[in-house]
């Protein structure tokens, strides 16, 4: 009997999932049922942008956490997809640090060619998953917002791929009820121009801190202030830029510090994470886990183990992104197919175990990132994904952190290379810093973009 599998999410790594199942077919498999559920009207996830905040046009949640003028904070090198290469889509060599609507557009142009648009319902959200305990099967609930109508169909596999950037961590400081300014969570961040002439608090030390502090003081933000809760991120700063110990307290528009220093803010940005968060599913079937490199209960990253039917995506800490969720796609579908078998329970256990002991051992990044590419290594290792020099992606990884620390705010006028196709990256037409339209058709122009008279 044809197998049938339920998708659920558009972005890159459900997308990844389609094109897999695509690739098998096109080389004369056999496809299964396919139905990927998508509650945005767009594909590309994270990277379908959005003004909106809040709740979306149907009351949903509004998915993506993506702002204006985001670019990509690693370079593009490092996240190619090995079956259809920035050479293949764009036609020509361009800088390492694209904005989003490029790659958004980059993600797309795969997926149009693979053909799998059509096993996609838009503006269709997963309300619930239950398993069957008799047959196995799942019953997978959804709401069609084209028809305004509920429906239910059975599923013998389900891919979560509902992405893990999306609902805010939202901590509490005492004295936010009264603050003067605004306080906003990352995830609703949209545009730094907003923030054009004030001082700006950014709590948290990760990508979100820096790259939304960095936006802010690219767009003409008087001062920013970043705090962290474990340790600095310790770059060198502009000379408007501090980074501070926690925040302990607001009382009126002054920010106080656990090390006893304050000051004047006019609004605070919570750069303090995201929650993985499915509410479609059910207690039993629910992944939990915070931020990490592995996360527990799932075979090969990917298969929950007290039920191998049900399939996480791209739940990982993320160093690598396209090409990781393409060598999991790749897996999972192999596994499916019936082209690999899983082991037995106890053995899936002590591999899982095994991975999450190396990875508490983690100490520096250049290990991290060695450590993700020694899994999507062997993941790609045992299907027909296309291989690449993963320990050259570990190298150019490397060179970009320490670009990053040469120059937080000049790394993205860095080129590299190509692990796929050798194509050395061209210096973008104008510096990161004074590039301030981020548009594909700008980024894409021969003409550097002439620097506005004022911001704004
Ligand atoms: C601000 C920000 C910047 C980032 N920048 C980079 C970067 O520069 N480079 C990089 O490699 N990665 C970056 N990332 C990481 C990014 O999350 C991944 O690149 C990628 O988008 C993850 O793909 P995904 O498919 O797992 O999830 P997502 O892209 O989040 O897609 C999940 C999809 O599932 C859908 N969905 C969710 N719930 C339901 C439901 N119940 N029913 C139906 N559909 C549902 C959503 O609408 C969405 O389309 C960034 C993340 C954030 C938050
Ligand atoms: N331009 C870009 O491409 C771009 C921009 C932004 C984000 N991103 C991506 O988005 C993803 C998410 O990044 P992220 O930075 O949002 O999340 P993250 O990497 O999970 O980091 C969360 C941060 O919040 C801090 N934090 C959590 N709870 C806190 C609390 N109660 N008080 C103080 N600090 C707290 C953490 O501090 P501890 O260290 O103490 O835990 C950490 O610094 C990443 O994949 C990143 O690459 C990309």
């Amino acid at each position: 009997m044809t197998q049938r599998i339920a998708i659920i999410g558009a972005g890159p790594c459900g997308l990844a999932q389609l094109r897999a199942f695509q690739s098998a077919a096109a080389m004369g498999a056999e496809l299964p049922e396919l139905v990927c559920y998508e509650k945005q009207s767009d594909w590309g996830g994270m990277w379908n942008y959005t003004w909106r905040t809040g709740l979306d046009e149907h009351g949903e949640p509004v998915h993506s956490s993506m702002y204006r003028y985001l670019w990509s904070n690693g370079p593009k090198e490092c996240l190619e997809f090995a079956d259809y290469t920035f050479d293949e889509h764009f036609g020509r060599p361009m800088g390492s640090y694209p904005p989003r609507e490029v790659l958004w557009d980059y993600i797309k142009g795969r997926v149009q060619k693979a053909g799998v648009r059509q096993y996609i319902q838009f503006n269709t959200v997963v309300r619930s998953v239950v398993q069957d305990p008799d047959s196995g099967s799942f019953s997978v609930t959804v709401h069609n917002y084209d028809d305004d109508q509920t429906s239910t169909r059975e599923f013998d596999y389900v891919v979560v791929a509902s992405g893990h950037f999306s609902t805010p961590n939202v901590p509490y400081f005492p004295g936010f009820e009264s603050f003067a300014g605004r306080v906003l969570h990352a995830h609703d961040f949209r545009d730094a121009l907003e923030f054009k002439d004030k001082d700006v608090l950014v709590v948290g030390s990760s990508y979100s801190a820096e790259d939304i502090g960095s936006q802010c003081f690219k767009y003409g933000a008087r001062s920013i202030t970043s705090c962290y809760r474990s340790a600095p991120m310790g770059y060198k700063w502009p000379d408007n830029w501090e980074e501070k110990p926690l925040l302990s307290h607001l009382h009126g528009s002054t920010a106080h510090f656990v090390d006893g220093s304050s000051k004047h803010i006019d609004a605070i940005i919570l750069c303090t994470g995201y929650k993985h968060h499915f509410p479609f599913l059910p207690e039993e079937l629910r992944l939990k886990t915070d931020n990490r490199l592995w996360p527990l209960n799932l075979y090969k990253g990917v298969f929950w183990e007290a039920n191998p039917k049900l399939i996480y995506l791209g739940m990982q800490d993320q160093w690598y992104s396209f090409n990781m969720f393409d060598a999991q796609a790749w897996y999972v579908r192999d596994v499916i197919l019936g082209r690999i078998s899983l082991p037995d329970p106890a053995r899936m256990r002590a591999e899982d175990l095994a991975w999450r002991q190396e990875e508490e051992l983690l100490e520096t990044a250049r290990q991290m990132f060695e450590f993700q590419g020694e899994y999507i290594r062997q993941l790609i290792e045992a299907t027909d994904y296309p291989s690449f020099d993963i320990a050259e992606v570990n190298r150019t990884f490397l060179q970009w952190k320490h670009d990053k620390h040469e120059d937080i705010m000049g790394y993205r006028d860095k080129c590299h290379r190509s692990l796929m196709t050798g194509t050395l990256a061209t210096a973008h037409h104008t510096p990161w810093l004074q590039a301030l339209d981020d548009s594909l058709q700008t980024y894409l122009s021969d003409q550097p973009e002439k620097r506005l008279k004022t911001v704004g």
